[in-house]
């Protein structure tokens, strides 16, 4: 075993070739990745930073900062995002699980539910952290990608859940049976005119199904609450993520379809987030 240089100076020199080429939080994804190339948690690295690191554990970081020069995501390069405290496996077939949807997570568990769909599963980090979070409940996940199923399957498997969970390879609801009293969804919201403001991290590594309806970014959202509407409970609730421009038309949306109690809820930011509404027969929500 040859020595390739310490922690530092390999983690202060691939800092300095993120930073040339653009990348941004340089400093942070160099810690993480050779967090991840050595094994080592991020908390303790500052103990493991001063140590000579061999050869090959050098070849696998200096391989994973010419992927994140490229632009690839971190979590594509490790695999894995963290999401309302649990670690999902994320893999090119999925959405990156993003901290904006821990707000419509938020919103859902605010009331009872037993029965739930998500659709657009994606990773399946909505379903299987409600499944997770309120062990009574069963629920059902969606996705046009069977790709994308597969990876929530696994990571249900994961966090103890697929015994509740049911995957289904559907365009949104269009071959659901029964009853819901919770129906959650992050569909693809962009804009089409809005994919070039996109960092190259999200245009260029993520599922473009996952992104945008190829038009003003509403289309999904039409067609989920028109199908959504027939297969609520009385006192059912549908929840939204959206845009942060989205919020009225939404909201108008769901009005239109009859249903209830039309809340626009911004995130900790301020910027609204998430739409939520109910079927006729309301019931007071537990937690405010
Ligand atoms: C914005 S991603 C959300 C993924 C995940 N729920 C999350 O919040 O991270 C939208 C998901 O909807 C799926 N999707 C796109 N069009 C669909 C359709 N017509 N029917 C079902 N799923 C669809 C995509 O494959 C993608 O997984």
């Amino acid at each position: 075993m040859t020595a390739a240089g310490t922690g530092s100076a390999l983690v202060r020199e691939a800092t300095r070739r993120l930073q040339n080429a653009g990348v941004p939080d340089a400093a942070r994804d160099a810690r993480h990745l050779f967090s991840f190339a050595t094994g080592v948690d991020c908390s303790r690295l500052t103990l493991t930073l001063p140590e000579v690191v061999c050869d090959d554990v050098a070849a696998i970081f200096d391989a994973l900062i010419v992927r994140r020069i490229a632009r690839e995501p971190v979590s594509h390069l490790t695999g894995r995002r963290a999401f309302y405290g649990r670690e999902f496996k994320v893999t090119a077939d999925v959405l990156d699980p993003r901290p904006d949807t821990e707000t419509l997570v938020e919103v859902a568990l605010r009331s009872h539910f037993t029965k739930m769909i998500d659709l657009g599963t994606g990773s399946g980090c909505i379903l299987v952290t409600l499944l997770a979070e309120v062990p009574q409940s069963i629920g059902f996940g969606t996705d046009l990608s069977g790709a994308a199923l597969d990876v929530a399957r696994e990571n249900a498997e994961t966090h103890g859940v697929l015994d509740r969970a049911t995957f289904v390879c559907a365009d949104w609801m269009e071959s659901t049976k029964g009853s819901f009293d919770l129906i959650v969804s992050n569909p693809p919201y962009i804009a089409v005119d809005e994919m070039v403001g996109l960092s190259p991290e999200v245009a260029n590594w993520e599922p473009h199904m996952a992104l945008t309806d190829g038009a003003d970014g509403l289309t999904h959202y039409r067609t989920i609450i028109k199908q959504a509407v027939s297969h609520l409970m009385p006192d059912g609730r549908l929840i939204f993520e959206i845009g942060p421009t989205q919020g009225q038309a939404v909201a108008d949306l769901m009005r239109a379809a009859q249903l209830q109690h039309v809340t626009v809820i911004p995130d900790i930011d301020g910027r609204d987030r998430v739409v939520s509404a109910q079927m006729i027969g309301f019931k007071p929500e537990r937690r405010a």
